[in-house]
């Protein structure tokens, strides 16, 4: 099991990763209009671009995107986020995660998250804001079990989302 960074040789299996979204109401990150599974060679190259980018300095700061694989097939994709400082972000967090649907219950979701971990203390975080909505059971019982401590529930455009911190020192 290994995290990588978006590449074309996965191109096939992460249109169909995608395509397990559509049904259900997933939207991924960089793509609120649904566009990456139309060009994903643009989408990857845009991740790559995302870890540079200067324009998100007072945004998300720099971001990266990570895929994992298990015996080289294609099961998770995840972006982690310099920061979370700002109003809005508050809401967001440093993560956003998701397993494909016919993985999921396969109690993959907690050691990757951990894995991810590693890369936030690699970029140099020293904590992690980590939000879901606070009926995702099991996003909840993925944080939880990576050690997170719950700030608040908020109310973000009519949704409870409970905000959890994780100490990465
Ligand atoms: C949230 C998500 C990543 C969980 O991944 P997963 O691999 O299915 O989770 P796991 O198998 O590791 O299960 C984690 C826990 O949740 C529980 N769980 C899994 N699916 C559940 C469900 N539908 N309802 C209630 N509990 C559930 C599991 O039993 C496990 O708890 P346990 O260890 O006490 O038995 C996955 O459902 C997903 O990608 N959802 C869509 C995107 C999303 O919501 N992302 C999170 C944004 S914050």
């Amino acid at each position: 099991m290994k995290l990588i960074k978006p590449a074309l040789e996965y191109e096939k299996q992460f249109f169909e990763l995608l395509q397990e979204f559509d049904d259900e109401d997933v939207s991924m990150f960089w793509d609120k209009d649904g566009k990456a599974k139309d060009d994903i060679p643009t989408y990857i190259k845009n991740t790559q671009a995302y870890e540079k980018w200067e324009e998100f300095k007072f945004f998300w700061g720099k971001a990266y995107t990570f895929w994992l694989l298990d015996n080289n097939h294609l099961i998770w994709m995840i972006n982690l986020r310099e920061k979370a400082e700002w109003k809005y972000l508050q809401r967001w967090g440093h993560i956003w995660y998701a397993i494909r649907k016919s993985e999921r219950g396969k109690w993959y979701a907690k050691k990757i998250l951990a894995l991810t971990l590693l890369e936030a203390k690699k970029i140099g975080l020293n904590k992690v804001l980590v939000t879901c909505n606070t009926d995702n059971i099991a996003s909840s019982k993925v944080i939880e079990a990576n050690g997170a401590f719950l700030e608040n529930v908020i109310l973000y455009k009519g949704s409870n989302i409970s905000r959890y911190w994780i100490d990465l020192t």
